[in-house]
């Protein structure tokens, strides 16, 4: 049984059908990519597997369970962490607490309540540690740089303790360092366990991190292989040509 299957999701946006009937799977123990031009539904896709919105139809799977009807926090809580393409770090907090805030268990509410800290707050550290930032952990979070704060958005993910890490365009606007950084570090989870789905532009990343590769165009899966085929593919090549 795949981690993660996708049967025939749909989602329209008034006229525009953002996904027209998308099936893929994710086997646990991958690093898989989602690609496609710029449009083709792959935002949309995370936020039906995570959520945020729901399908208009189509089936979606979680450890053979159906997701799609289910709420964002439910599925957190069932083992699906994502990051966003724009950080949504909520800038009048700290790094730290933007990190614990992220516990399943915890939330806004129980970030007040200085008694619930202990625990979270020393697994939040030791993800600011293994994520290279911890001598931020302090500052504000709005202070980060563009790439610290994708860094920081790794580790608040994993304070749920995903099993299937949705990670949009980790490597997007970022220095060719801490690029090196995330994807060794993307690794070192995948060693312990987590299965990742990617969606990213920056080919360098998807073709020696990656595999399988999933390509998605106009809403559709338009192929699906390991790098080299998807790299040599035809139809993909001139998906992007024609974006
Ligand atoms: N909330 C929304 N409202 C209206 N249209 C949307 C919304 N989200 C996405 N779209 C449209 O759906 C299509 C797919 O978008 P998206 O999933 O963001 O693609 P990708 O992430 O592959 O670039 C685009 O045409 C986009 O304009
Ligand atoms: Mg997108």
């Amino acid at each position: 049984m795949p981690l993660l299957e996708v049967r025939d999701a749909r989602k329209s946006f008034g006229g525009i059908k953002a996904v027209d009937g998308c099936s893929f799977t994710v086997e646990a123990g991958t690093i898989t990519a989602l690609i496609g031009p710029n449009g083709a539904g792959k935002t949309t896709m995370f936020n039906m597997i995570n959520g945020l919105h729901r399908a208009d139809g189509g089936e979606i799977r979680f450890e053979g369970k159906r997701i799609e009807r289910q709420m964002p926090h439910r599925i957190t809580r069932m083992g699906i962490s994502r990051t966003f393409q724009i950080s949504r770090q909520l800038g009048d907090l700290t790094v730290l607490e933007n990190v614990v805030v992220q516990s399943p268990s915890r939330g806004l509410r129980g970030l007040m309540k200085p008694a619930v800290l202990g625990e979270e707050r020393d697994r939040a550290m030791a993800l600011l540690e293994f994520v290279g930032i911890a001598d931020l952990a302090s500052l504000s979070a709005a202070k980060l740089s563009y790439g610290q704060k994708k860094l920081m958005d790794l580790a608040a993910g994993m304070m749920a303790r995903p099993t299937l890490f949705l990670l949009d365009e980790p490597a997007g606007g970022i220095n060719p360092a801490l690029l090196d950084l995330i994807i060794d570090r993307v690794q070192k989870l995948r060693e312990e366990g987590v299965t990742f789905l990617i969606v990213e532009h920056n080919m360098d990343m998807v073709m020696t991190v990656c595999d399988p590769v999933v390509v998605m165009a106009y809403g559709k899966v338009l192929a699906e292989g390991p790098p080299a085929a998807i790299q040599a593919n035809q139809a993909v090549l001139e998906a992007y040509l024609g974006a």
